[in-house]
């Protein structure tokens, strides 16, 4: 455990000029992104200085908890143990060491603005002293980890969790830090332990979607992760995260909206919701829940990407989406008249090689898979 938290926020902000580096690994790697409706895995591996995709796979957690599949739930350590080995064993992945998400749902993160020209040490001293009123259990209940923020980046000490505005403030040193509670990292190194997974490291889900999300965007982006609990929403600027919100709702919610609205069960609400999604001539009944459900996250993306604008009068140049929900029929018509800007999908598999059938199966399951790719590329560049 103890080298375990080395860099939970990773070379995700070094994303984009990461890319090119050479020979971190030769051999496979396995990105683990256990969501809370479904685990992820993918398995990679170097040739040619290319990431080729050996074998990638999910499985849904509702199973293991006497659930739907689609739903939310919080198993125990051993149910998640048991999912894992079979997704692992389902997609034939032959490894035993690799990478797992920490959910950003189970951090903090938020930037301090400090004085300028601190050393390395003496960082490591201050940044526990400061971080105090940000984190709302003790300090030693926490991991910590930083990133001095590149100086062109000015940020201030705005808990960017709570508040998404950041100003600029000049000379300061800022730091963007991640707290991380001991309980949901021992949980972690319990389902490693049990599942007989080596691993170096964690890594906060939102850096591993950004390497696999981004090419060479500079200019600011909107990456929008809709996972089945929450939607993720973060502010990237030059590689750099600016803006990070959590909105409590998911896919799963827009399915218990339509379940309960029709009467009908999760089952069949989560087959109505994918087949009927925001396409008001197919089901005018469903798709009109499934808006109002759209609009409520839009509507809290609306104000931090409103926040964000004020603060440093920069648009936002682009929309990426991942994340399971996000593949509801219509989303990318709806949310690009929304923020009235270019909204794409993530494509992660086309950082990696792929037999060419596949190409259009990995282009839909893509959004779903963009934290297990990016934990994997970690490994590998
Ligand atoms: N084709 C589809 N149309 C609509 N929704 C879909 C589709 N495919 C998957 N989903 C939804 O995606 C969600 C699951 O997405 P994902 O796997 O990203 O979530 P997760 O990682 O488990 O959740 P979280 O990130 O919130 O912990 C579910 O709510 C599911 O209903
Ligand atoms: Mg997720």
């Amino acid at each position: 455990m103890d080298n375990s938290l080395k860099n939970i926020i990773s070379s995700g902000l070094a994303s984009l000029s990461g890319i090119f580096a050479s020979d971190k690994a030769t051999k496979s790697v396995l990105g683990i992104d256990i969501g809370s409706s479904a685990i992820k895995v993918v398995q990679l591996k170097k040739s040619n200085g290319k990431a080729v995709l050996e074998t990638y796979g999910a499985i849904a957690l509702g199973p293991y908890g006497n659930m739907e599949i689609g739903e939310v739930v919080n198993l125990q350590v051993d149910d998640v143990v048991k999912a894992l080995l079979d997704v692992m064993k389902e997609s034939n992945v032959t490894i035993r060491s690799g990478v797992i998400a920490i959910p950003s749902s189970s951090s903090l993160i938020f930037t301090l603005s400090l004085p300028d020209k601190i050393s390395e040490d003496k960082l490591a001293s201050i940044i526990p002293n400061e971080s105090r009123k940000y984190i709302p259990v003790p300090i030693s209940e926490v991991t910590l980890d930083w990133f001095v923020l590149p100086k062109e980046n000015e940020s201030s000490e705005d808990n960017i969790m709570n508040k998404p505005m950041i100003a600029k403030v000049e000379p300061k040193t800022e730091v963007l830090v991640v707290a991380i509670h001991n309980d949901v990292l021992s949980r972690f190194q319990e389902i490693l332990t049990k599942t007989e997974l080596h691993s170096d490291s964690f890594e906060m889900e939102i850096f591993s979607n950004i390497r696999s999300s981004f090419s060479h965007d500079l200019a600011p982006v909107l990456l929008m992760d809709f996972g089945a609990s929450k939607t993720k929403l973060s502010i990237i600027e030059e590689g750099v995260v600016h803006v990070f919100h959590v909105v409590n709702r998911g896919g799963a919610d827009i399915t218990k909206n339509i379940a309960s609205s029709l009467g009908i069960s999760f089952k069949e609400a989560e087959k109505l919701k994918r087949s009927v999604g925001l396409d008001l001539n197919s089901n005018p009944e469903v798709a009109d829940i499934v808006r109002l459900s759209i609009e409520y996250i839009l509507s809290d993306t609306n104000s931090v990407v409103f926040a964000y604008q004020k603060k440093y009068n920069k648009n936002i140049s682009k929309v990426i989406l991942t994340g399971g929900g996000s593949l509801i029929k219509g989303l990318t018509e709806k949310a690009s008249s929304n923020f009235n800007t270019e909204v794409i999908y993530s494509n992660p598999f086309s950082k990696t090689e792929a037999p060419a059938f596949l190409e259009p199966i990995l282009t839909v399951s893509g959004p779903e898979f963009s934290v297990a790719i990016g934990l994997a590329l970690r490994q590998l560049f």
